[in-house]
């Protein structure tokens, strides 16, 4: 539309965000919030000059910097009074057309300017916007108001409010609140709701969002462009509403408030309807510092937790590790949202489950057949059936932690519940030790179907040891199974049993197979494999595709981004610096990290106190210096970006002193501030 009018523009903006300091400032994929929203304005065609309407006060002077030698006009005026920069503007500018627009809409878009103009103009109207009836996204708010309507407003305008929002007494839409204007005005709205979405920088979570935007799509793409290209990527809307950002504007160290008002308030409920608490033994309250302990989770993101008081921490349990990418992996869940649309269970298997296979197949030395479960539990039962079939033998020898079923657990303390004649037929020897086996076989010869081990865990793998025992298995017809449930896509993606040149002839892999959705395997060779077609073994969900669709995604991440030696080099690290800080606060004596890059953990020695006091004071100190740390370091592959490793070392220090001065007191249980935790039953000891 042509015209003779002259038309501004005037974007305001300023510094002091509470919420999000500097925020017009924050790079955009190369460039500055307000240089990428002033670029998008340009295009518009009705606009001849652009303004940035901001404070007086000394830290805006940055945000008037970015403008020194542009085109773009430049006005400090009242720090509060908005409304009153408008006017000054406009007296100077001569405008007759004004467009108010907010600093915080860095996808503004020009189409969408020259629309909310060429409808004032058309319309004879005093105001015209895209807000009276929303259904933009909300980030696209465009105003234009002619020059009697802004006067008539800085005449009338009377609160803090109005003159700081400057078109509350044009708009009138808190009339019930503030004083309205009887103007014309004309709504531009569009044929479909998109008022939820949101595109405007508020928060760190809209930041990411938005830079992700910038990156993924030219700098002038039109709104709707952004919207086809969310279509195709849903996860990054969905994240923009529940991100925790891994390496944000702000320092998020400061969000560590320590409070857990609602954890402790959750539990009071939880603990009514679920027995401890938690599904999970080692996720319960009794692990946990109760009192001064998150005891449930919100949302994570990478390798940062948020309790639901708000709490931010470093976590270093990772789900118990399932999570080996880092949580809420954007290309496995872009795998499990695509096929999510196309469905989870079907009436018969999809093509996924022999895709995910022969995957297992390529990597895995001792796989020429798979079949899969949903726990670690269901697929290390299968093997033991399995090697029972085969071997025509019922013992069992166990070396490790193998899951909650009768079989397994009959061989610890917390075997309650389980029959006393199915406990005899399960035995335990070291793996380390492969004599321990050898006695076991010669006590009750030829009666041993199967040994079950973890071939790498915490303590250091002794290979000569697990050759051994490959050829007591071999020479007395037992069937070898290798537990790598923790291991598995940790140590190598071909397992431990690659890392160490020794293959079973069955193994189990589970937790972080699927970066957290729930899928476990059993995998072997083919002679053995085959008498699965005789056994049952058999369940509704095993072939469950958003967890196949999960693993193939997290498997191919971790094989393409050397995910693997990347983490191992992170561990080594932590070790050797987490290390020289326990000796720079003089505790080397009581507490080192282990020297298993690939799994990390803490061991305590000589420690002059009751072990759970002392492991219940590391842990409050711990959470109180934002780290989730269990006993040991369960890595995933965001540990290893941004300023994680800084971060962890400085709160790690943290907490050794805060220890080291209760070891020096007399009385170290006066230090505790919650619940002593209680042991679970130790296995791997
Ligand atoms: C080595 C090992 N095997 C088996 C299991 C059982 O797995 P799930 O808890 O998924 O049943 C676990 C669980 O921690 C494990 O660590």
């Amino acid at each position: 539309m042509k015209n003779k009018l002259k038309i501004i523009a005037v974007v305001q903006a300023r510094m002091g965000s509470a919420r999000l300091p500097n925020k017009a400032l924050l790079n955009l994929n190369g460039k500055p919030v307000i240089i990428r929203m002033v670029d998008r304005i340009k295009e518009a065609k009705t606009v001849k000059e652009i303004w940035l309407a901001t404070g007086k006060s000394k830290v805006n002077n940055k945000l008037e910097n970015v403008f020194i030698n542009t085109k773009i006009r430049v006005f400090r005026g009242d720090d509060e009074d908005v409304l009153s920069r408008f006017v000054e503007i406009l007296k100077i500018s001569k405008a007759d057309i004004i467009v108010r627009l907010t600093g915080d809409c860095p996808l503004i878009d020009p189409k969408i300017i020259d629309e909310v103009v060429n409808l004032l103009i058309l319309k004879k109207a005093d105001y015209a916007s895209n807000i009276i009836k929303r259904n933009y996204p909300d980030g696209l708010d465009v105003e234009a108001f002619t020059k009697n309507t802004l006067l008539e407003a800085d005449n009338f305008a009377e609160s803090g409010f109005s003159r700081e929002h400057v078109t509350t007494y044009m708009h009138g839409l808190h009339k019930n609140k503030y004083k309205k204007g009887n103007f014309k005005k004309a709504s531009l709205g569009y044929n479909s709701d998109f008022s939820h979405l949101r595109w405007t920088l508020d928060e760190e979570k809209d930041y990411i969002f938005l830079d992700k935007i910038y990156r993924n799509l030219p700098a002038n793409a039109s709104w709707v462009d952004i919207l086809s290209y969310l279509l195709k990527n849903p996860l990054l809307q969905f994240k923009n509403s529940a991100v925790v950002p891994n390496e944000g504007a702000r320092d998020l160290s400061s969000l560590n408030f320590n409070k857990f008002n609602k954890s402790n308030a959750y539990f009071n409920r939880a603990i009514k309807t679920v027995p401890l608490g938690s599904q999970t033994f080692s996720k319960s309250y009794i692990q946990w510092p109760k009192g001064v302990a998150p005891l449930f989770i919100d949302r994570a993101q990478g390798a940062k937790i948020i309790d639901i008081d708000g709490n931010h921490y470093i976590d270093y349990i990772m789900g118990l590790l399932p999570i080996v990418l880092g949580y809420c992996d954007e290309d496995v869940d872009q795998a499990a949202i695509s096929q999510i649309m196309k469905g989870n269970i079907f009436s018969m298997p999809s093509k996924l489950e022999a895709e995910l296979a022969e995957k297992l197949v390529e990597i895995l030395p001792s796989a020429e057949m798979v079949r899969f479960g949903k726990n670690g539990s269901d697929v290390t039962t299968a093997a033991i059936r399995l090697a029972r079939a085969y071997s025509g033998k019922d013992l069992v020898a166990v070396s490790g932690y193998h899951g909650w079923h009768d079989w397994y657990i009959s061989s610890t303390s917390r075997n309650i519940g389980v029959p006393k004649n199915i406990q005899s037929l399960t035995h335990k020897f070291n793996s380390n030790d492969a004599d321990s086996l050898h006695s076991l076989f010669k006590k009750f010869p030829n009666k041993f179907g199967a040994v079950i081990l973890e071939p790498a865990g915490i303590e250091k793998t002794d290979i000569s040891a697990l050759k051994k025992i490959r050829e007591l298995c071999t020479a007395n017809g037992v069937v070898l199974i290798f537990d790598e449930i923790i291991s598995g896509f940790r140590i190598n993606i071909g397992g431990a049993q690659r890392e160490y040149g020794v293959t079973p002839d069955l193994s189990c892999f589970g937790k972080a197979m699927a970066n957290g959705y729930p899928l476990s395997a059993i995998v072997g060779s083919r002679k053995i494999m085959l008498r699965m077609e005789e056994i049952f073994f058999s369940s509704t969900f095993a072939g469950e595709n958003i967890s196949l669709a999960a693993s193939l995604a997290t498997i191919k991440k971790i094989e393409d981004q050397n995910v693997i030696q990347k983490t191992k080099n992170y561990g080594e690290a932590l070790i050797k610096d987490l290390n020289q800080l326990c000796n720079k606060q003089g505790l080397e004596e009581y507490i080192q990290v282990s020297n298993t890059n690939w799994w990390p953990s803490i061991k305590f020695k000589n420690i002059p106190m009751q072990e759970e006091l002392f492991i219940t004071l590391l842990r409050q100190e711990f959470i109180s210096a934002g780290l989730l740390i269990g006993s040991t370091f369960n890595l995933c592959y965001e540990h290893t970006k941004s300023k994680i490793f800084e971060e962890t070392l400085s709160n790690f220090e943290n907490s050794l002193i805060a220890i080291k001065s209760y070891i020096n007191s007399n009385n170290p249980s006066s230090f505790l501030k919650g619940n002593l935790i209680k042991k679970t039953f130790q296995v791997r000891k």
